[in-house]
C-alpha cells in the first residue's frame, strides 16, 4: 500500500501525492500512525476537523489533555478561547478547518495531571506528512499558524511570532496567504487583566483574516 519510501516519518502511510486521497481516507490512515514514539503516550491520533472546502486552515501545536481524551482538536480550554475569539472576529468556526502540527498529545505526569510537553523537532518532522496531506487536499486560501510551533514548522526555525504576528505572507507553496498569531494557550497563562488585552489582540488579528 505505501508508495513513498519509509523515511522514518508518516510518509510511509501516504502516496507520493496525498491529494489523490480523500480527507477521510487520510484521517483513517492517521489513526494507525506509529511514525514517532508519541503514539504510545497519547490515547489516540487527533486529526484535523472542519469542512474539506474550508478557505481557512488554523494550525495549533498538538492536542492537549481534553483533545487527547475526546479525539477532537481544540475542544479544551484553549479551544474555548479560540471559539470566543473567532466569534468576536465574525468568523464561524464551522467554516474553518482546525488542526495541529503534531497529532498526538505529548505529556509528562505531574501527580494526577498530565502536563503538556513541547514536541521535539524529530516528532514534528515525523508528523509533518499528515499536515502536508491536509493542506494538499483542502487547498486553503489562508493558513493561520497559532503559536510558534506551527509557525516555525511551516516558515522555519528563525520565524518569530512576536515579531511577525499579523503580517500577511503571500504565495507560499501550501497557500496563497500565510498568517501567524499567538497560541490561545499562551493567553490562558496570563493574569485576568493580561488575558483580556491578549484576547482583544487575537481578535484584531483574526479580523484581518476575515477581511481577506
Ligand atoms: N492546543 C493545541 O495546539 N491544539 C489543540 O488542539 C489544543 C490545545
Amino acid at each position: 500500500m505505501p508508495s513513498a519510501p519509509d523515511s522514518g516519518t508518516a510518509a510511509r502511510y501516504l502516496p507520493a501525492n496525498p491529494a489523490t486521497l480523500s480527507l477521510s481516507t487520510v484521517r483513517k490512515r492517521s489513526k494507525a500512525c506509529e511514525a514517532c514514539p508519541l503514539y504510545k503516550l497519547g490515547t489516540q491520533t487527533v486529526f484535523g476537523e472542519g469542512p474539506v472546502q474550508a478557505r481557512i486552515v488554523m494550525i495549533g501545536e498538538q492536542p492537549g489533555d481534553q483533545e487527547d481524551r475526546q479525539g477532537h482538536p481544540f475542544v479544551g480550554p484553549a479551544g474555548k478561547l479560540l471559539d470566543r475569539a473567532l466569534a468576536e472576529a465574525g468568523i464561524d468556526r464551522a467554516d474553518v478547518y482546525v488542526t495541529n502540527t503534531v497529532k498526538h498529545f505529548k505529556w509528562t505526569p505531574a501527580g494526577k495531571r498530565r502536563l503538556h510537553k513541547k514536541p521535539s523537532a524529530r516528532e514534528i518532522a515525523a508528523c509533518r506528512p499528515w499536515l502536508d496531506a491536509e493542506l494538499a487536499i483542502i487547498k486553503p486560501q489562508v493558513v493561520v499558524a497559532l503559536g510558534a510551533t506551527a509557525a516555525q514548522a511551516l516558515m522555519g526555525k528563525t520565524f518569530r511570532v512576536t515579531l511577525e504576528r499579523g503580517r500577511l505572507y503571500r504565495d507560499l507553496p501550501w497557500a496563497p496567504v500565510f498568517f501567524a498569531t499567538v497560541h490561545p494557550s499562551s493567553i490562558l497563562r496570563g493574569s485576568p487583566e493580561e488575558r483580556e488585552q491578549a484576547i482583544a489582540a487575537l481578535v484584531a488579528d483574526l479580523k484581518i483574516i476575515r477581511r481577506i
